[in-house]
């Protein structure tokens, strides 16, 4: 998930999502079934409602403050929804708490480790994960490539550019 690349689509279930899981033909990988959430009092999200697709690539786009941030930290477990029901593959989520739901999340402002270097940040869930270090060095030379970005591992975050970042 990448939170700056959002499309809201609010209140009402995706047509297309409903279709698929009535008719039983695939199930949605996730669905948001009427969620509320709120801060304190203040109600920033009420009766969403969205089916996404196995290997589908969505967006939430909307205004400035409608609510798209705070529906990809509820799908990561990063605020609780006050009312409906979060599903990952055909499994409630909701009540997961949030070490066990296993959701990437690219934050909007980057959430970079400041004091870790470059191979650090990216190799963290992997070795929160215990991956092998022989596959975390694989794997984080591998995204490395992917954003143009080998030779930069041992530099940290504020020698970045921000779009490296
Ligand atoms: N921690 C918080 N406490 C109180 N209100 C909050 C909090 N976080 C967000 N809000 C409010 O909830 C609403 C939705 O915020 P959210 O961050 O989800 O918006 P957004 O659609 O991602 O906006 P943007 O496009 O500017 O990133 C906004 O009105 C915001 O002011
Ligand atoms: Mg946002």
């Amino acid at each position: 998930m990448r939170e700056c690349v959002e499309t809201m689509q609010p209140s009402r279930p995706s047509s297309a999502g409903t279709d698929l899981s009535i008719a039983g033909v695939e199930r949605p990988a996730v669905e948001f079934r009427n969620i509320d959430i709120a801060y304190g009092k203040f109600v920033a999200v009420r009766d969403f409602s969205l089916s996404i697709r196995k290997g589908s690539f969505v967006t939430l786009l909307g205004p400035s403050g409608c609510g798209k941030t705070t529906i990809l930290r509820s799908i990561a477990g990063l605020v609780d929804i006050s009312g409906g029901q979060i599903m990952i593959d055909g499994r409630r989520v909701d009540d997961v708490p949030i070490y066990k739901r296993n959701i990437g999340l690219v934050f909007q402002s980057y959430a970079l480790f400041p004091h870790k270097s470059v191979f650090d940040n990216v190799a963290f869930g992997l070795k929160y994960h215990n991956v092998p270090k022989a596959d975390i060095a694989r794997k984080v030379g591998k995204a490395l490539e992917m954003v143009r970005l080998p030779g930069s591992e041992k530099k940290l975050p504020s020698q970045l550019s921000g779009g490296q970042q």
